[in-house]
């Protein structure tokens, strides 16, 4: 069946592998790519795609009213992928308006046109939104974040996307939209943008720099490649029920300074560098404001309901990304000029 799917934020680093999946995937279905191109936004990471016929790109942003009502009226959407936003914490605790803008009201704008553009007409329709576990809060060393864990955001980002979630909820339970969420871990994986934990320490490896851990090391995050979040957006996208919520997690809890020092040993062999010489890099830091400990997802309804899982194992996608950064110097390259540069100094002195 045709579908026109807008998918927000395709420009990024989910959403480019999400774009490339579906284009990839469903030639039958038209993905138009909306995306205001911030800093985290990069044409380069769908050069691939850029001329497939059931592929198209929009210059926009999500939080200009007008604009977005004007994209309704012209294109039929039958879907919504929603994944733009604001997403590193550490420039939310930094300059939270921005955050409050695109995550809270941005989706705002999206869910009002999709429901006046579908009024009288929703039954195939279809609004899906991307969202993250902090929303959760954080956990001490035991349990599991399900889908029925009460939400306790406690970064500017987190509560953004928090509002997000109750927003689209909002619409699905008031004026009938049809929704679906999901609420992932961290990702890794090709095309992430270098303020990210596991691009950083591979940049600064290549770099002979500094790799910055916050406060010890303690911190515990579950990880997922990037290709099979993907794979779950497909599979919510197609058999997730209409107004319920999916958790997505790698089943795969490490703590910060065990991952960075994973990365150091794949750094070093695949440099050709004598076993240790990264490590030495590693330098602790002052902690992130209000750092959360533990994330940690129960997958179990989206496997036990739709069938995914994770596909990708922990050792293969790190070599799979570190192979990646390192082939691709010039994307990293062309990301490190310019702003970034200040942004590093101001975060990390
Ligand atoms: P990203 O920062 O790499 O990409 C965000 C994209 O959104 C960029 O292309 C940017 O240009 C675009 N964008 C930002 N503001 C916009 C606006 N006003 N209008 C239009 N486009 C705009 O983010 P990511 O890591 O790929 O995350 C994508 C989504 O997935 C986010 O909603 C994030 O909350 C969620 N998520 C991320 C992770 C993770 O580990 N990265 C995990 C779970 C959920
Ligand atoms: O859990 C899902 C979330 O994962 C997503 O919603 C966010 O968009 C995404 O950015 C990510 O958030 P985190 O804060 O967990 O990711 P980040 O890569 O910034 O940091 C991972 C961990 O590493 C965290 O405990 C902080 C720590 N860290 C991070 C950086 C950038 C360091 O110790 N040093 C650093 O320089």
């Amino acid at each position: 069946m045709l579908k026109n799917i807008l998918i927000t934020g395709g420009a990024g680093f989910i959403g480019s592998h999400v774009v490339r999946h579906f284009v990839f995937n469903y030639p039958d279905y038209r993905v138009i790519n909306l995306d205001k191109l911030t800093y985290a936004g990069n044409l380069k990471n769908v050069t691939d795609i850029e001329s497939d016929s059931n592929y198209s790109f929009i210059k926009g942003d999500i939080n200009d009213v007008k604009f977005i009502r004007e994209l309704f009226d012209s294109y039929p959407f039958d879907a919504v992928i929603h994944l733009a936003a604001e997403s590193h914490v550490d420039r939310s605790i930094s300059g939270p308006m921005e955050f409050i803008k695109t995550n809270i009201t941005g989706t705002v704008n999206l869910l009002d046109a999709a429901k006046n553009s579908w009024a009288g007409n929703n039954k195939s329709k279809l609004f899906y939104h991307i969202s993250t576990d902090e929303v959760y809060g954080s956990l001490g060393r035991e349990g599991l974040f399900s889908e029925k864990t009460a939400y306790d955001p406690r970064s500017p980002y987190s509560a953004s996307k928090a509002s997000s979630d109750h927003m689209v909820r909002a619409w699905h339970h008031t004026y009938g939209l049809p929704v679906v969420i999901s609420n992932c871990s961290n990702n890794y994986g090709p095309n992430q943008f270098p303020e990210k934990l596991v691009p950083l320490v591979i940049n600064n490896i290549r770099n002979g720099k500094n790799i910055p851990v916050y406060g010890r090391g303690e911190n515990i995050r579950d990880w997922l490649y990037v290709e099979d979040h993907a794979r779950a957006i497909d599979t919510v996208f197609h058999k997730g029920r209409i107004g319920e919520t999916y958790n997505v997690g790698g089943n795969n809890e490490w703590k910060n300074i065990d991952l960075i020092k994973m990365l150091c040993g794949i750094m070093d062999k695949k440099l050709g560098r004598r076993q240790g010489t990264s490590e030495k890099l590693i330098t602790f830091v002052k902690d992130r404001a209000g750092h959360d400990l533990r994330y940690a997802i129960d997958s179990s309804k989206i496997t036990s309901e739709l069938g995914w899982r994770p596909s990708v194992s922990f050792e293969s996608g790190l070599e799979r990304t570190v192979s990646w950064y390192l082939e691709n110097k010039v994307w990293l390259n062309e990301v490190l000029s310019g702003k970034y540069k200040s942004y590093y100094r101001e975060q990390y002195g």
